[in-house]
């Protein structure tokens, strides 16, 4: 539970009994969450993504449709919620159970557990739609994609699952003592966070790649943009450096590269199946087991959270809340 009040929040367990907030909300019971950059946001004092002062945090979680009048979702069927103002405005994943709107909630592929869906998370959803987003784009198998910010959630999670997919992923990180970890996990190259910068001096640097997968914004995802190939893209999702970016048009209008904007939390229905479908035919437990960090209780968030804003945590971090 996240309580502020003034400049203050504190994070404390109360028992939660779960309200719908129209009559047609599904109530999910929850067999896992994960913990996610923007929670890490919606949790901090003086917040400007938290959107009401007391909630329930937690934008996304995994469970078991208990109760539901959408014939498409019914009782018992595995499902992954997320999106809206799940965690943010409204109740979220980090309880037992919640209440979602049908339009959050998406029956999992079958091959995938709720496990499964929690170390992909919001994080992966994002990832796989960026991945489609370079595909529906042209992406091709040859020359290298990168991904930046590549041990956080977003970042692990395209690493894998564009090696999965048969392309040459390199890694660029802060965290190179992860190079190895990056490796196993599909990176064909881990490069530090500043090697990407290159010609400074000039308005562009060296057309190096095939596309890229960029959560980190910022001066990061102006030097990608200066550094794609002829007609690649970026796909774009995150702000973990900056909201800002400064860039010129050149790569628009002499190399003819695209900026790919990625929002999956209100994407459409059909997006959301179609990204859960990719991942169920892309994403195995053995491809995911090993990105994650650490499973938690309820009672160990508070330290999460912190990890997470200071960086140092290495893929995704679940929440099992039977785990107390
Ligand atoms: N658009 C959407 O719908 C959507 C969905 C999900 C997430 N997101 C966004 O995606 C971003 C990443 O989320 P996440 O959950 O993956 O976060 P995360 O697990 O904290 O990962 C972020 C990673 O970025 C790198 N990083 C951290 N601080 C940095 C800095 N100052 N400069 C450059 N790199 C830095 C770190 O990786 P290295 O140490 O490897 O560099 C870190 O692990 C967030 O902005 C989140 O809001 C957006």
């Amino acid at each position: 539970m996240i309580t502020a009040h003034d400049d203050d929040v504190t994070l404390g367990i109360r028992e939660h009994v779960p309200v719908p907030a129209h009559a047609d909300d599904v109530l999910v019971t929850i067999e896992y969450s994960g913990v996610n950059y923007k929670d890490a946001l919606v949790a901090a004092a003086r917040s400007r993504v938290r959107r009401v002062d007391s909630l329930v945090g937690g934008v996304d979680a995994a469970g078991v449709v208990a109760t539901s009048t959408n014939v498409d979702l019914p009782v018992g069927t595995r499902v992954a919620v997320h999106g809206g103002d799940l965690g943010v405005a409204r109740d979220g994943g980090f309880a037992g159970a919640l209440y979602a709107p049908s339009r959050y909630v998406t029956p999992l592929p079958d091959g995938l557990s709720t496990r499964d869906a929690m170390i992909i998370g919001t994080a992966g959803v994002s990832a796989m739609a960026s991945i489609l987003a370079l595909e529906d784009h042209g992406l091709d198998h040859e020359g290298e994609v990168l991904v930046t910010g590549a041990t956080g959630g977003v970042g692990s999670l395209a690493v894998t699952l564009l090696a999965a997919r048969g392309y040459r992923v390199t890694a660029s990180t802060g965290s190179l003592e992860q190079s190895a970890w990056l490796s196993e996990r599909g990176a064909a190259r881990v490069i530090g966070r500043d090697d990407i910068a290159d010609r400074g001096e000039r308005v562009l640097g060296s057309p190096r790649w095939a596309g890229a997968v960029d959560c980190v914004g910022g001066a990061t995802l102006a030097q990608v943009l200066r550094s794609l190939r002829y007609g690649a893209a970026v796909a774009a999702s995150g702000l973990v450096a900056s909201a800002d970016l400064v860039t010129t048009v050149y790569p628009f209008i002499t190399r003819g590269v695209a900026l790919l904007g990625i929002d999956v939390v209100e994407a459409p229905a059909a997006t959301r199946h179609r990204v859960w479908r990719a991942l169920g035919q892309t994403a195995t437990e053995e491809l995911l087991e090993p990105l994650v960090d650490s499973v938690i209780g309820l009672r160990d968030l508070a330290p999460a959270l912190e990890r997470l804003r200071q960086g140092t945590t290495r893929g995704r971090i679940l929440v099992d809340p039977g785990a107390g």
